[in-house]
């Protein structure tokens, strides 16, 4: 399986500057995938670094173990969610970490494997199951939460991890087909995408936001994310980096208001005259507009084209 594994680490150069490498450094790669990132994080920490690598998908930790191997016991890898981050590195022994990498949302390889059903170009020739689990052991797939959630429930995922105009009509679509017979494929949820109307005429086919909001749904990745950048920051020594790539505007948006809620610290409502929450920066923001691909890489890698990479600097609270 290993071997198959293709994805090319996006803004890999930047990353690696942003998280301010040093031999020695132990560094945690939350999304560690085919490993892209993570080699060059071990090959800028030389010769002693350590390596966190955590990844829902046991393919891609296979593919990493592969790609890893040369560098030995400077590897931990761990089939886990960066939302739980803080549990690993205690488990693992270690003290704060220097360096926290998040490379948000899924790699080529998992949009490319048959089977999987996070890629919906060409279903209406191949039938693939609806599953779109990153960890394909656990939890309901996209076809389990399609049979049993509410006309409600579709309607608010659409509209708010797809931003999907017609989201109500397609939550009604989709409730009324599986009455008839439950959508277990991805040709059956283009059909019904089809049959409800929506989206015609815009720019963007209506099939790529119904997919990215049912793959949030399906994996809660935006309280994931939200949870995961809480743990990065209390697991980072003072000077330590946290580097984020986010792929899309939901991603973005959550990056950017922890950061900056993390560089003001304090949480009292802003017309209290004085602070009572006590609570000083705990981040120091490296730029205010996010950092994104070079038209080289955006040319050579089409999937960099929407991503933004955020980084900060963890201080102590007290500075
Ligand atoms: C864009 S890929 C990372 C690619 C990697 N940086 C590389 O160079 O190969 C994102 C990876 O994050 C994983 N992932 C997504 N959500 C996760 C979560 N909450 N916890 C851990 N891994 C997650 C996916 O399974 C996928 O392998």
């Amino acid at each position: 399986m290993s071997s198959h594994f293709h994805h090319v680490p996006v803004l890999l150069a930047e990353s690696a500057d942003h998280l301010h490498l040093k031999p020695g450094a132990v560094v945690l790669d939350g999304t560690v995938g085919g490993g892209g990132h993570a080699e060059t994080i071990l090959d800028r920490t030389s010769p002693d670094g350590l390596l966190v690598g955590l990844d829902l998908d046991s393919e891609a930790l296979a593919a990493s173990a592969a790609r890893l191997a040369r560098f030995g016991e400077r590897v931990h890898l761990v089939q886990a969610s960066f939302r739980h981050l803080d549990t690993a590195v205690r488990e693992l022994g270690l003290g704060q970490l220097d360096g926290v990498l998040l490379d948000l949302g899924v790699s080529s390889y998992q949009l490319d494997a048959p089977g999987r059903g996070f890629r919906f170009a060409e279903a209406q020739h191949v039938e693939t199951p609806l599953d779109m689990r990153m960890d394909p052991s656990q939890g309901p797939s996209a076809a389990d939460l399609l049979s049993r959630a509410s006309a409600d429930e579709l309607q608010g995922w659409f509209q708010r991890y797809g931003e999907l105009p017609g989201s109500k009509r397609l939550a009604q679509a989709i409730t009324r087909c599986r009455a008839e017979s439950p959508l277990r494929t991805t040709a059956d949820l283009l059909r019904v995408i089809e049959e409800a109307g929506i989206g015609r005429g815009r720019r963007h086919n209506p099939a790529t936001l119904v997919f990215q909001a049912l793959r949030i749904a399906v994996n809660d990745e935006l309280a994931a994310l939200q949870e995961g950048l809480e743990m990065a920051i209390s697991v980072l020594k003072p000077g330590g980096r946290l580097v984020v790539i986010s792929y899309h505007s939901l991603e973005d948006r959550i990056v950017k208001q922890s950061f900056r809620s993390a560089a003001r610290g304090c949480i009292c409502p802003p017309r209290q005259p004085v602070c009572t929450c006590g609570r000083g920066p705990s981040l120091e923001l490296d730029n205010r507009r996010p950092v994104g691909p070079t038209a080289e890489e955006e040319g050579q890698n089409p999937r960099s084209r929407s991503a933004r990479l955020r980084a900060a600097k963890r201080i102590s609270e007290a500075a």
